[in-house]
């Protein structure tokens, strides 16, 4: 069978998408499934293209067990569209950005990364990059709920 390939996108793809690539690849090898789910991140801007997660998001990361430190910066382009079936956006800024440039034959699943939480009513994972320590942590928090419900519908529905 085909792998699903989902690509998570934020702004900088320095914080916010970084952490939700390294919490998910991490849930995703616990269970056995890294040959057969395929995981990416991006960013909306080229701000941070081949640049390491930022290192609040990877130590906060780091004190729950998750390792981002070979991830580099990139921005999502055109191609994306042809090579992801999911490509979730961690806000409503994104989501619109991302909405604007998807092609008409995209058949993929392009929406909120939030949309697949199973604990939270928050849709937005909120920008962390101006904020405190806090800030990171709350995003952890959000990503490792929307990770855990995002494998859960991957595995019921494939
Ligand atoms: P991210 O956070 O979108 O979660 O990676 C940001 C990173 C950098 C900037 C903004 C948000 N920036 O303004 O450079």
């Amino acid at each position: 069978m085909k792998p699903v390939k989902v690509l998570f996108v934020c702004l900088g793809n320095i914080c916010r998408s970084p952490t939700a690539h390294g919490i998910f690849r991490s849930f995703v090898r616990e269970q056995g499934l890294h040959a057969e789910i395929l995981v990416d991140s991006a960013g909306t801007s080229g701000w941070h293209i081949g640049s390491p997660p930022d290192q609040r998001s990877a130590a906060a990361a780091a004190k729950r067990g998750y390792d981002l430190s070979d991830l580099r910066g990139r921005q999502v382009g055109a191609s994306d569209f042809l090579e992801y079936d999911y490509i979730l956006a961690m806000d409503s800024n994104n989501l619109s950005a991302l909405k604007a440039m998807k092609p008409s034959y995209y058949e993929g699943t392009l929406s909120l990364f939030l949309d697949f939480a199973e604990n939270n009513d928050v849709r937005d994972v909120p920008d962390p990059y101006y904020g405190g320590v806090k800030g990171f942590d709350k995003v952890l928090d959000l990503v490792e709920d929307g990770c855990a419900g995002l494998l859960a519908h991957i595995r019921q529905n494939r």
